[in-house]
């Protein structure tokens, strides 16, 4: 796998896949990897497709009361489990290459990016699709794949890419889930051990609403037993919703995908989940 850190290198390596007729994925990280990520990895590789992962902890994304001076960096083994997922190569930016002097563009996606995570961290969803959007324009990838862990993230992506004629694939893979449900995430070793058993109440949660939805029970009251749930459990919750899987509207018709989404803190670990309701 190559290591790039430099623009220059990169475009080379980029333009080396293209000139062999390859087809050339993007999967965006912010580095401490985990089988969540590996996973994207996985549904990227194909036969005539070349892999290209970034690691960049992208600092216009953290609010200002967030974990960015101790959001966890490992680079090495981050290095190694690409290597083993079959990337081909890794793009690793420093913070100047990504945001030098004088830089003054933001990307703004509104509406979807607008409730949720959105309300909760002001400015986030403008630095993740301001990244993304430069991501994109220094690998120039046909496809570029994002987990559904992040669904609103994905949402937002998918209406700018669409906005802004960017022409680029995006591809939604399943949240990886550890054996008790819990999904996959970078800050869950900011758990310590009690919360880390208490947190299964999240998807646990999850799960029970979205059968009582999908079997036509009500809503509202649906949703309010969620945070109950969640609440008795150690959570403080941020929010538990019912949106359309498209649009993030809320109150969507029963003849739309619809997803179930929750956001809330065990301790000071901020934990987000979602999951699909089954169309009745
Ligand atoms: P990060 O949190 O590192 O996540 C990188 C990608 O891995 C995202 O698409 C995310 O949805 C996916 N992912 C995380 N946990 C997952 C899980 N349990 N199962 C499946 N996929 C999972 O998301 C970001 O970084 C950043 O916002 C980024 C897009 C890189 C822009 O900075």
């Amino acid at each position: 796998m190559q290591v790039i850190r430099e623009r220059d290198a990169l475009a080379a390596a980029v333009a080396e896949y293209r000139s062999e007729g390859s087809r050339v994925v993007l999967v965006p990280t912010m580095g401490a990897l985990h089988a969540g990520h590996v996973s994207l990895i996985e549904a990227a590789k194909r036969p005539g497709t070349k892999v290209v992962a970034s690691i960049f902890v992208n600092p216009r994304q953290f609010g200002p009361n967030e974990d960015l001076g101790r959001y966890p960096r490992r680079e090495m083994a981050d290095i190694r489990m690409l290597t083993e997922a079959g990337c081909d190569a890794v793009w690793m930016p420093g913070v100047d290459t990504m945001y030098p002097d004088g830089f003054a563009t933001t990307i703004h996606v509104s509406g979807v990016s607008e409730g949720f995570d959105g309300a909760a961290r002001p400015g986030h969803f403008d630095g993740v699709a301001t990244v993304v959007t430069k991501l994109f324009n220094q690998v120039r990838p046909d496809a570029a794949y994002f987990g559904e862990k992040d669904f609103q993230q994905i949402a937002v992506i998918r209406r700018m890419v669409a906005d802004l004629d960017m022409g680029i694939e995006i591809v939604g893979v399943p949240t990886q889930r550890e054996d008790d449900g819990l999904a996959l995430s970078s800050r869950n070793i900011y758990l310590d051990a009690d919360e880390r058993a208490k947190a299964v109440a999240l998807p646990r949660a999850l799960g029970v609403a979205a059968r009582a939805i999908a079997r036509g029970e009500d809503v509202v009251a649906v949703l309010d037993d969620a945070r109950t749930t969640l609440t008795a459990a150690g959570f403080e919750v941020d929010y538990v919703a019912l949106a359309d899987a498209e649009t993030l509207a809320v109150e969507p018709a029963a003849d739309r995908p619809r997803r179930l989404l929750a956001a809330a803190r065990m301790g000071s670990t901020r934990l987000i989940d979602n999951v699909p309701v089954d169309q009745g």
